[in-house]
């Protein structure tokens, strides 16, 4: 299993702590935002990682990450010219990652709990995807999952109705045929690959499974979360 973590994007919500530098080398707690993301794969023994980012911050993020040693990891490195999305940016990793299953974090998006059991229980999926989600309180920042008994039925990006309280949080985990599905997707309105356009395709497969994250979860991509995620992550150590 391969990982890949998605690092580009303007940042403009944190205007201007992300004027100079990429949002995710911000500080959450002690260390650089990505670290946490970086920690978490190779806890769950994700040891081969991507790290796709912009090209105006290719070079801080190699200085703040390098080869991977100092985390027990190897560290590839893939330019992302434009904002093209996330389904854009893990289609990046397909050289990287052909062949091999992939789990996918965004390096905002900061667990305060083990992501561990989720692979775990996407190694013993037989096929498919599988997305984490958390109930929150402002479910329109986010793509949200409608729910039955058993499955998802849809996901919506950023819903002005939300069909549920159920946010898909930015840790997701595809089989080997997700970059053959990447490439028969077609680009949203505002001109990005959507990571939900993406799952809706294997919902739409009858492949994706789900799981609710128990822990504490956040996107740390605006002020107000970005602050939050530091208050937890400071005292926490
Ligand atoms: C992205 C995804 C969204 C997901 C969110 C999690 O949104 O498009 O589906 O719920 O990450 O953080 P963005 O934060 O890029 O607006």
């Amino acid at each position: 299993m391969k990982g890949v973590i998605l690092a580009g994007g303007q940042g403009t919500r944190l205007y201007p702590l992300t004027k100079a530098t990429n949002k995710h080398l911000l500080p959450v707690g002690r260390v650089p935002m990505i670290f946490h993301a970086v920690q978490q794969l190779v806890s769950a023994g994700i040891k081969e990682i991507m790290v796709v980012t912009s090209t105006e911050h290719m070079g801080d993020m190699v200085r703040c990450l390098g080869s991977g040693e100092e985390f027990s990891c190897s560290f590839s490195y893939r330019v992302q010219e434009k904002p093209m999305g996330i389904a854009h940016g893990l289609s990046l990793a397909s050289n990287f990652a052909r062949g091999d299953r992939v789990v996918v974090m965004l390096a905002d998006n900061i667990f305060g709990g083990s992501i561990t059991h989720v692979v775990e229980n996407f190694a013993r999926q037989k096929e498919g995807a599988r997305v984490v989600l958390k109930k929150v309180s402002d479910p329109t920042r986010y793509g949200v999952a409608a729910l039955d008994e058993k499955q998802v039925m849809y996901i919506e990006e950023k819903p002005k109705q939300p069909p549920s309280d159920y946010a898909v949080v930015g840790l997701y985990c595809y089989d080997e045929k997700v970059f053959d599905i990447i490439q028969t997707l077609e680009y949203s309105a505002r001109g990005e690959l959507e990571i939900t356009s993406l799952n809706n395709e294997y919902i739409q497969l009858h492949q994706m499974e789900y799981e609710i994250f128990e822990g504490k979860w956040m996107d740390a991509g605006t002020p107000e979360s970005l602050f939050e995620a530091n208050r937890i992550f400071f005292d926490e150590g």
